[in-house]
């Protein structure tokens, strides 16, 4: 299948390791070129340098992607340096562990930081670049707390939860304008990846996060444009469990 990335633009955060440099790395094999971004420019000079290794033009930029102004940033530098943005992959780092009661306001806040306005903020930079070109595909990085919420991690359920509202409301407008622009979330379960370590591990299964990383590209690709607003579980059904 012809998944239509070819030459295709990807704005792909807190992509250096992980779920990130797995979307990053699909979205490279299709043909894509890529902007990527990171806190510590040494993982993500190596993440360059393997992407430009496979062919792939690769525009890297070193920056918190939780920085109210970077989100405008990094959109600009991606124009910038491309000519045109196509395809946005939201992402960042994730909560710290914390049961509903347990965590206090400046967690919060630093959640909806995080987890959600960062998120609102990529995908408004991103779309006057799409609606100009009359087509434009996003992905938010979530998690399955958005379709059932995670005792152990509140911050994630308030905040995912949150994003998802409004991504939701988003992606009506976008259809409804006739846009072109697709805006799905896509819904992690526990991957074998840094984040799952530094939460102590993992109790049963464990996706492949290079897996993860080419259902995010076929989100982002061609043939889905009839996918829209949708909430698309990797999870291995952890999601459907009572
Ligand atoms: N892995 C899972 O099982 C799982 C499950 C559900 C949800 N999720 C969510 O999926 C997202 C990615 O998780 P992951 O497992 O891929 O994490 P990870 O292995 O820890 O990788 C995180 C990546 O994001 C970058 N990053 C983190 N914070 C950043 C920031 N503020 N600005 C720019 N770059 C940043 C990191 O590089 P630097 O540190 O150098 O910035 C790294 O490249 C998180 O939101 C996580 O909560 C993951």
């Amino acid at each position: 299948m012809d998944l239509g990335l070819r030459g295709r633009v990807a704005l792909v955060t807190a992509s250096s390791a992980g779920l990130g440099r797995a979307a990053a790395a699909s979205l490279a094999a299709e043909g894509a070129k890529l902007a990527i971004v990171a806190r510590g420019p040494a993982r993500l000079e190596e993440t360059a340098e393997s992407l430009r290794a496979g062919g792939t033009e690769v525009l890297s930029i070193a920056g918190d992607v939780t920085d109210p102004d970077m989100p405008a940033r990094l959109v600009d530098a991606t124009v910038e340096r491309f000519g045109r943005l196509d395809v946005l992959v939201a992402n960042a780092g994730g909560p710290p562990r914390g049961r509903a009661s347990e965590v206090d306001d400046e967690a919060i806040r630093a959640a909806v930081e995080a987890n959600m306005l960062t998120s609102v903020r990529l995908v408004r930079s991103a779309l006057p670049h799409m609606r100009a070109a009359r087509w434009g595909r996003i992905c938010c990085v979530t998690s399955y707390s958005v379709l059932k919420p995670i005792p152990t991690l509140a911050l994630s359920n308030l905040a995912r939860a949150g994003l998802w509202a409004w991504a939701r409301t988003a992606a009506a407008d976008l259809a409804a304008e006739g846009s072109g622009v697709t805006l799905n979330l896509v819904c992690p379960g526990t991957h074998a990846t840094q984040r799952t370590i530094d939460l102590g591990g993992a109790d049963g299964p464990m996706g492949d996060p290079g897996d993860f990383g080419k259902v995010v590209a076929f989100l982002c690709s061609e043939p889905v444009g009839f996918v829209n607003g949708s909430a698309v579980a990797v999870d291995g059904g952890a999601s459907a469990a009572g």
